[in-house]
Parts: C-alpha cells; sequence; structure tokens
C-alpha cells in the first residue's frame, strides 16, 4: 500500500484487491491489463508452490479471458526462468529452454511457461492481443528488501555491511 500511496486519492485510480485465480468481472470496459501478479523470487514461490502454479495458469487464464471479453490488449510479465537451466548464454527468445518439470522451481519455470502457451494460443485463435516480455533481474525504488533475489540481496547486505552471499564459485553470468 505504502508504494501506491500517491495515487490513492486520484479520480481515475481504484485498487481492486483480488486472487487472480478467481474470476474477475468488472462493471466498466477494460482496454488493456498488464498481467504481474505472481510471487516471483524463489522463497516467496516456493512458499505455496500449488498457489504459484494457479496463479499462473488459472490466473492467467482468467484475465485473459476478460481480455478476450471486453476486446482488451494483454501484457503477460513471463521469466528468464523460462529457459531453466539454459545450455546457451546469453539466451535468445528462439531458445526453447532446458527445463525441469518435477524440480522445486517447476512451478514458477513451468507455470509461466504455460502461461505463455494460453497468451499465444488466444493469439493464434484471435481471442486476445497479447505481448510477452520475459523480464531478467530488475530492481529499482519500492523494492521490497526481503524479495529475495541477487540484486536486492546484495544491496542490502552491503548497505548493512554484511558479508555478499555468494553462491557456488562467484563466475555465474547473467543477462
Ligand atoms: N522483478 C524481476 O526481476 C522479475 C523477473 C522476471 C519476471 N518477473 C515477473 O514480473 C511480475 C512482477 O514481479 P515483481 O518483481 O514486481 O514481483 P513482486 O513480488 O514485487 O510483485 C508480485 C505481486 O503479485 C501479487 N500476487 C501474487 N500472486 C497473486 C495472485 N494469485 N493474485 C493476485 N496477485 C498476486 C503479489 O501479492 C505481489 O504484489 C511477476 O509476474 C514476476 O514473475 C519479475
Amino acid at each position: 500500500m505504502e508504494n501506491i500511496v500517491s495515487m490513492l486519492d486520484r479520480p481515475r485510480f481504484r485498487l481492486i484487491e483480488q486472487d487472480i485465480c478467481r474470476p474477475l468481472d468488472l462493471a466498466e470496459p477494460v482496454d488493456r491489463i498488464f498481467n504481474l501478479a505472481c510471487a516471483a523470487s524463489p522463497p516467496r514461490y516456493q512458499a505455496d508452490p500449488i498457489h504459484t502454479t494457479r496463479t499462473c495458469v488459472i490466473g492467467t487464464l482468467n484475465l485473459l479471458e476478460l481480455a478476450a471479453r471486453n476486446n482488451a490488449r494483454f501484457l503477460q510479465a513471463s521469466t528468464s526462468e523460462v529457459y531453466g537451466d539454459p545450455e546457451q548464454h546469453p539466451q535468445t527468445e528462439d531458445y526453447v529452454g532446458h527445463v525441469n518439470c518435477t524440480g522445486p522451481r517447476a512451478c514458477y519455470d513451468e507455470g509461466k511457461r504455460t502461461a505463455e502457451t494460453l497468451c499465444f494460443d488466444y493469439l493464434r485463435t484471435e481471442m486476445a492481443d497479447i505481448r510477452v516480455a520475459r523480464i531478467f533481474n530488475t530492481y529499482g525504488p519500492r523494492m521490497d528488501p526481503a524479495d529475495g533475489r541477487i540484486v536486492s540481496n546484495l544491496v542490502m547486505q552491503a548497505l548493512e555491511k554484511r558479508p555478499l552471499t555468494i553462491f557456488g564459485d562467484g563466475l555465474q553470468t547473467r543477462s
């Protein structure tokens, strides 16, 4: 709520708190949908992996249906994790990935892959106009300090003068 406090008294802003796993019907027309909803850091998405899969699959489907009903353009926040544990670096958009459907990250990786499948099937069947952005590690103002991903972890450790956590040999690369 702190992050949106400056918007709360704007007449054209309305906050609806809803789990996207439940269908959403709005009285007013909708012309753009940006689906950013999903637990995004490993500790968060693994805390309730079944809800993560539900959010990616059923949640995205609910919002695509809302887009189709309203003829609204739809943006899906996808992820570099659709490439899984990639065998090529950097990953190009035509790389199909190296993903494990039974591992502890699968709820997110495979969930987001299925969400993309739904988006492209809505596009192919001309039910909705969609865009997909495969986001890598993004960070910025108002980020949750306890998010659990590498950039915020390192920034918080540096600010608090704690040792920086490096997994493995520290030679990993990342786009
Ligand atoms: N930040 C990144 O580096 C990054 C990288 C790749 C993908 N993404 C994707 O971008 C989107 C936003 O990421 P973020 O970093 O802002 O994450 P965030 O954790 O800050 O925000 C995600 C939001 O989704 C909400 N949410 C989760 N499940 C929901 C549900 N079922 N119904 C309604 N809301 C739900 C959470 O409450 C939270 O407010 C996510 O879909 C994430 O997978 C982000």
